[in-house]
């Protein structure tokens, strides 16, 4: 009797404990509660936004980046739902979100960019290459309307004008190459001990062209050499002459930098080749599409990124739950960049309580400490971000952080 009386007493003190707690959680009503975007304690709840705040956002979707631009704005859907969901403007206004199509080439983007102004948006996000940003961004600079890039990589974005008046409305939340891809290299170099490489990069591209001048100042800056540089241009897709060159000085890695369209076919051809060595990527490289569609051959392929789809952060769990639930497959880093630009934006608008572009650009460059995805993310005075970077291997046919563990890969 007297045991059974204790376990009824355990019992009903376990009840008591546990059960308001369960109860709160289900509530959203105390700690337990799922993380969730926005509702930052630096700006107060806004007061004087009403109706639908129109911005603009400018995506490759279609041509050879689609497989960038989907991802991007499938991020970017779904932040505008819960933003508006939560009503994070406020109980009187919603964003709108209005898409358009960039295309994979510069002058998509720059009518893209055109249209959108003329329609009185408010901001823009995008677009998807540098290249297109060196094209379009100014125009929204000269109209005095914030814009921020959520995957331009290449050097000199923000300043790209030359006019600190009009390179003010120029953001980017996407880090730099010169800000992945020295640790990159570094940690390819004292894992792998690599000691001499070959480049291949595009030499017509912004971006690509960026990345290759990064890797030639982080090798040296690692004491690795460099045996030969080959190039190709975007579109190409034959690169058996280039490849034929570099297999031949039998380097100890292959550095690439390329758009995910031409990376696919260097990565096939490099392995049908019978180069099963390390490859180590830019920016471009850190597409899913890599893996689905190089399949097998691209394991091995070691990438510098802004975000890896483990990362232990309650706010990037949320979110790959949240949109591999939406759309059926996980999210890539171009989704994430993009799903924290939205916010990022919309963080602005609230915090700024007012949809005027010049103010709109006022908060979104005083943003520090945002916590987010990437993890808690600032703007430098530059307006680039400010956040940790993560080294990456495509392991099994997904991006796996690259450390010690993979020092044998290659044997
Ligand atoms: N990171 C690539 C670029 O900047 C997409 O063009």
């Amino acid at each position: 009797m007297k045991q059974r009386f204790k376990i009824v007493v355990c019992l009903l003190l376990i009840a008591t404990l546990v059960l308001p707690l369960s109860a709160m959680a289900q509530d959203g009503g105390d700690e337990e509660e799922t993380p969730r975007m926005g509702f930052w304690e630096e700006c107060a709840d806004p007061a004087n936004l009403s109706g639908e705040i129109p911005i603009g956002v400018v995506f490759g979707l279609t041509g050879s980046i689609a497989q960038y631009g989907e991802p991007q704005a499938n991020g970017v859907r779904l932040a505008e739902q819960e933003i508006n969901e939560s009503g994070y403007l406020g109980e009187e206004a919603t964003v709108t979100f209005v898409y358009e199509d960039g295309g994979s080439d510069r002058e998509t983007s720059i009518a893209a960019f055109e249209k959108l102004i003329n329609e009185g948006v408010v901001a823009i996000i995008g677009p998807t290459l540098s290249s297109q940003a060196f094209g379009a961004d100014p125009l929204a600079a000269d109209a005095g309307i914030p814009v921020m890039g959520v995957s331009n990589t290449a050097a000199g974005i923000t300043t790209m004008t030359g006019d600190p008046e009009l390179d003010q409305f120029i953001f980017r939340d996407s880090l730099p190459e010169s800000g992945v891809i020295p640790g990159t290299v570094a940690t390819a170099v004292e894992i792998l001990g690599i000691e001499d490489v070959a480049i291949l990069y595009g030499n017509d591209d912004d971006f690509t062209a960026s990345g290759y001048e990064v890797f030639v100042d982080a090798l040296e800056e690692a004491g690795v050499e460099i045996l030969l540089e080959e190039t190709f241009s975007r579109g190409d897709v034959d690169f058996s002459v280039q490849l034929t060159k570099i297999i031949e000085q039998d380097p100890d890695a292959l550095v690439v930098s390329a758009l995910i369209a031409e990376a696919v076919q260097i990565v096939t051809q490099a392995r049908q080749a019978g180069y099963d060595g390390p490859i180590i990527g830019g920016n471009g490289f850190n597409s899913p599409a890599l893996f689905t569609d190089a399949g097998e051959d691209a394991n091995g392929v070691i990438v510098g990124a802004a975000w890896n789809v483990g990362n232990p952060n309650e706010l990037s769990e949320a979110f790959v739950e949240k949109y591999t639930e939406a759309y059926g497959n996980p999210p890539d880093q171009f989704a994430t960049q993009s799903y924290v630009g939205a916010w990022l934006m919309a963080t602005a608008v609230r915090c700024a309580d007012s949809a005027d572009p010049a103010d709109i650009r006022d908060a979104l460059a005083s943003i520090q400490d945002f916590p987010s995805p990437l993890g808690l993310f600032s703007f430098d005075e530059d307006r680039n971000p400010v956040h940790d970077p993560v080294v990456q291997i495509v392991d099994d046919g997904a991006f796996a952080v690259f450390d010690e563990s993979y020092a044998n890969y290659f044997d």
